[in-house]
Formats: C-alpha cells, sequence, structure tokens
C-alpha cells in the first residue's frame, strides 16, 4: 500500500484522479446504481500510462536508455508515452492484428512497431528475444510490480474519494488492472465485491481463476482485443486468488450491447474491454439489482470503422 501511494507522486497528474460519477442515464438500463471510472480520457486513452508512469521514471532514474514490451496495443501506446517524455528508445511488439488505431498512436509517440503474426502470446515470446539481443529492460504487463501498482492508484481513487459502492467491476486481461485494483479494494474495503470480467472467447485467465491453477487455451475469438490473452502467468493468478470474488466470463453481443449503451446513455466511446463490466450487469441483472456498482472504463483506443459496425452508426 505504501509503494501505491508513493506511485501517485511519480505518475504524471494527467493520469491521476479520473472522473468518478454515478451515471443515472445508464441506470434504467441496467437495473442497479451505476459509477464510472473513466480512464480515457487522457493523452493515451487507458489507464495503462498509471504503470508505464512508474516503468518510465525507474529506468530513466537509473540511466538506462531502451525498453521494450509485449502490447495488445494500450500498453506500448503507454510505454510510447511515458518513454518519450523521459528520452527513452521505446520498442513495442505487437500482433499483425492489434487495431490499427492503436499501433498508429503507438508510432505517432516515436516508439518502434514490430509487428509479429499471430497473437499477442506471441508478441511476448519475441519481445523476450527482442530484449535479450539488445540488452535492454522488457516490460512484462502484470508480471512486472509498477504496472500492478500503477494500475493500483485507480483503487485508491475509488476508496478514497468515491461514495461507498458494493462492487467493483474491472475487465480482467494479464491481470495487473484486477490485481492491482483489487488489492486496494481488499485491504481498505473488504466487504467490497471484486468481480473479474473476461470474454467468453478469452477464458484463460478466468478458467485459470476457478481451477486455481494456470489453464492455457488454443486460440482467442473475441473484439475485446485489449484482454484476449491465452497464456496466464502464474505469480498474476496467485494475486488474483487472494483478491478476486469473482470471475465471470460474457458473450460478444452483451460486450457490443455494453459499448452501444455508453454511448447512447453516458456519451462515451469505449473499447470492447471497457464494455466487459457493463456486459456483466446485463448478464445477470438480478445479481446487481439494489446494489451501487462501480465499473472501470478502461479505454476507447478502437477503430472507428469497427466501433461504427459494432454500435450500428451509419
Ligand atoms: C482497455 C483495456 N482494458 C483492460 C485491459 C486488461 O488489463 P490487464 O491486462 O491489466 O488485466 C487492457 C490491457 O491492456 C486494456 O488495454
Amino acid at each position: 500500500m505504501a509503494r501505491i501511494q508513493a506511485a501517485r507522486h511519480v505518475i504524471d497528474p494527467i493520469f491521476l484522479d479520473t472522473p468518478l460519477y454515478r451515471c443515472e442515464a445508464l441506470e434504467a438500463a441496467l437495473g442497479c446504481s451505476v459509477s464510472i471510472k473513466l480512464e480515457s480520457v487522457n493523452p493515451v486513452r487507458s489507464f495503462k500510462a498509471r504503470g508505464t508512469e512508474l516503468v518510465a521514471s525507474q529506468l530513466a532514474d537509473r540511466g538506462e536508455r531502451a525498453v521494450v514490451c509485449a502490447s495488445a496495443g494500450n500498453l506500448g501506446q503507454a510505454l510510447a508515452w511515458s518513454g518519450r517524455g523521459r528520452g527513452l528508445d521505446v520498442a513495442v511488439v505487437t500482433a499483425r492484428s492489434a487495431p490499427a488505431a492503436k499501433l498508429e498512436r503507438i508510432r505517432a509517440f516515436g516508439a518502434s512497431v514490430e509487428l509479429v503474426d499471430g497473437d499477442f502470446d506471441m508478441a511476448r515470446e519475441r519481445a523476450v528475444a527482442v530484449a535479450r539481443d539488445r540488452r535492454i529492460r522488457l516490460v512484462e504487463d502484470s508480471l512486472d510490480v509498477e504496472t500492478c501498482e500503477g494500475a493500483a492508484t485507480i483503487g485508491l481513487e475509488l476508496v478514497d474519494t468515491g461514495p461507498a459502492f458494493d462492487a467493483v467491476l474491472i475487465a480482467l486481461g494479464g491481470g495487473a488492472l484486477a490485481t492491482g485494483v483489487g488489492h486496494v479494494v481488499k485491504a481498505r474495503a473488504p466487504e467490497v465485491e471484486v468481480i473479474c470480467i473476461q470474454p467468453l472467447g478469452a477464458p484463460a485467465m478466468t478458467r485459470s481463476w476457478r481451477e486455481r491453477r494456470v489453464v492455457t487455451t488454443d486460440s482467442t475469438d473475441t473484439i475485446a482485443d485489449g484482454v484476449a490473452g491465452r497464456r496466464p502467468i502464474a505469480a498474476v493468478l496467485d494475486d488474483l486468488l487472494l483478491v478476486a470474488d469473482d470471475a465471470v466470463l460474457v458473450r460478444e453481443e452483451s460486450i457490443i450491447t455494453g459499448m452501444r449503451l455508453l454511448l447512447d446513455h453516458a456519451g462515451l466511446v469505449v473499447e470492447p474491454s471497457a464494455a466487459l463490466g457493463v456486459a456483466a450487469i446485463l448478464e445477470d441483472r438480478d445479481r446487481f439489482a439494489g446494489r451501487h456498482v462501480v465499473t472501470i472504463l478502461c479505454g476507447s483506443n478502437v477503430d472507428m470503422d469497427a466501433y461504427h459496425r459494432w454500435v450500428g452508426i451509419r
């Protein structure tokens, strides 16, 4: 907790103290009290810079010049932003299929992008090789504790500044967001239910949490590219087992309906991963009825053509 509190003094304030508000306009559609924690209104349009600010400042303090990460897109964009401000040469390895909007922004912040055939987990393998060959620091999202501590600052803002709430809905990918926020919530407000959400088409970490051992899958099939991993990291699962009360899987149709509801009732464009919380409420209204639920809207980097197709704008 002390390190997470200290992180607030390292992270650029532009990423901190993000809006947290009751979104009454969504409540009729969802049947419960809903608060939004909005993590998409910043220069990288996701929460990931909270972690990369810590990583990049440590590297700069040590006089290091270069860093590499594998990314589904948002970590890479965030590391590119944080590295640029500190004179770091940032290399990002990503799947060729990553959204063009994410790749474009990574390059715009001055990082190099290496595309691999395959998915995020193949990009992870390639990034390990790049770090070894170039003898530079590899940032491993969710495994490197700074990525979790950065995300955990969201948890501090939830418990310190928000009204009381009953549950927090957290998109689950590698697990930095869920373990970070979950750690703070369980330390400071243990009665609050910590619920992680993944798509049915990318269920590896959820299955691992349920079986209390790492379960991998052969492929993923979801529009929620930010959470589409096949190979959970054992150490992250250990942490998740300590802080998560539940992990649920949602259908693609619910993710799309969630994105549409957030546009129509909250005026917010979000990427699919950020609609997982709303999707979870849609699929289990009885569970949440009469309760106050916080959902973290964790990113809005989305290819607009795809977005328009999903939400039905012509
Ligand atoms: C928008 C968005 N939501 C959720 C996640 C999942 O976060 P984590 O990998 O920390 O579990 C990511 C990961 O990059 C993301 O970009």
